[in-house]
């Protein structure tokens, strides 16, 4: 058994020997530039988690894992052009570096070789593992589509955002630990309980990223504090927001939906203060973790064995990274 970091850093000792083609550089210097500025590597780590969970590494699951980052890192680059971030991981992002018709072609690039990853595993493997990817990357499209339709509602319900965020977010990390836990043997019963712990781990991870978007140190986290308030995206703190104001707050939050004005970060997260927001953020966030610990718990194998999975879930939920 091993930790997190112990797993990390095996999976970047692997990462670190892949390389792109050389040319077209315009194509795939892009690439090599995102994967080099870091990342904290959560999904393939916990492939590696989900598949240690019932034994040892089985040698296809570095071609799962890294196709999962690269396809993480794909939604990454083409989600920055969307939001229109130019920060990202403390570096500048792709589109802002490259322009955006390279982003766009390198992004793509960057899942089609995530596909000749998994496309290297064993066939007895493949059927399965193609089928969940496949899902999963749908629904990652699902939840962008929401997370940009939702950008133009101010009626958006609680229960809308964490579908969204399921979508967006959570699948992935689900579908990672499932995936490696189905390449170590494990259960048709215990795919599912790790996939239900991934989901709910997931949607406190989303929570986490959208309160270090309005509250994050910047040197850390290492994107635009307030990128999510000047999209007007319906993160839970608006949500909670628009819900619990007072008239005239209510007033000014939805004015302030309307404009882009310099202070408009500064006035929403003042209303956000005022409100109450970061109490309940904790809540929030207790909820979905007591939920993934719970469905942790039913895995039938020996407990010791579930420690870094533990471990991990306490390390999400109050990180600042
Ligand atoms: C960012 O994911 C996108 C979200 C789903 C919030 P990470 O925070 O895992 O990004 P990196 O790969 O570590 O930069
Ligand atoms: C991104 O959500 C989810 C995906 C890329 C699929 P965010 O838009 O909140 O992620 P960040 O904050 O830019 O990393
Ligand atoms: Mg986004
Ligand atoms: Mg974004
Ligand atoms: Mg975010």
């Amino acid at each position: 058994m091993h930790s997190f970091n112990d797993l990390l850093a095996q999976f970047s000792d692997f990462f670190q020997t892949q390389k792109f083609p050389a040319t077209p550089a315009a194509l795939y210097d892009p690439c090599e530039y995102f994967l080099g500025i870091g990342g904290k590597r959560i999904r393939p780590v916990c492939c590696l988690m989900g598949n240690e969970l019932f034994g040892n590494l089985h040698p296809d699951v570095w071609n799962v894992a890294m196709a999962i980052e690269l396809f993480h890192n794909f939604t990454l680059i083409h989600d920055d052009i969307m939001d229109k971030s130019d920060l990202r991981r403390g570096k500048v992002t792709v589109h802002k570096k490259y322009g955006e018709e390279t982003a766009v072609l390198s992004g793509d690039v960057m899942l089609i070789i995530a596909y000749t990853y998994l496309n290297k595993i064993d066939t007895s493997l493949l059927h399965q593992t193609l089928t969940l990817f496949n899902k999963t990357a749908t629904e990652v499209c699902e939840g962008q589509q929401y997370d940009m339709d939702f950008e133009k509602r101010a009626d958006v319900k609680l229960s809308e955002y964490i579908e969204m965020i399921t979508l967006k977010t959570s699948v992935l990390l689900a579908a990672s630990l499932s995936m490696g836990a189905f390449l170590g043997g494990a259960s048709n019963t215990s795919c599912e309980k790790i996939y239900e712990f991934g989901k709910n781990l997931g949607i406190g991870f989303q929570v986490q990223d959208d309160y270090l978007d309005a509250y994050g140190n910047p040197d850390k986290f290492g994107k635009v504090v307030g990128g999510d308030i000047l999209r007007n995206k319906k993160t839970f703190l608006m949500l909670y927001a628009l819900e619990n104001a007072n008239p005239t707050q209510k007033q000014e939050l939805e004015m302030l939906l309307q404009t882009n004005g310099d202070d408009k970060v500064q006035r929403v997260l003042d209303i956000f203060e005022q409100v109450g927001v970061k109490d309940w953020a904790l809540d929030l966030k207790k909820h979905y973790n007591d939920k993934a610990l719970h469905a942790l718990d039913e895995i039938v194998v020996t407990n010791g064995r579930k420690e870094p999975l533990r471990d991990l879930t306490f390390q999400l939920l109050s990180r600042d990274v």
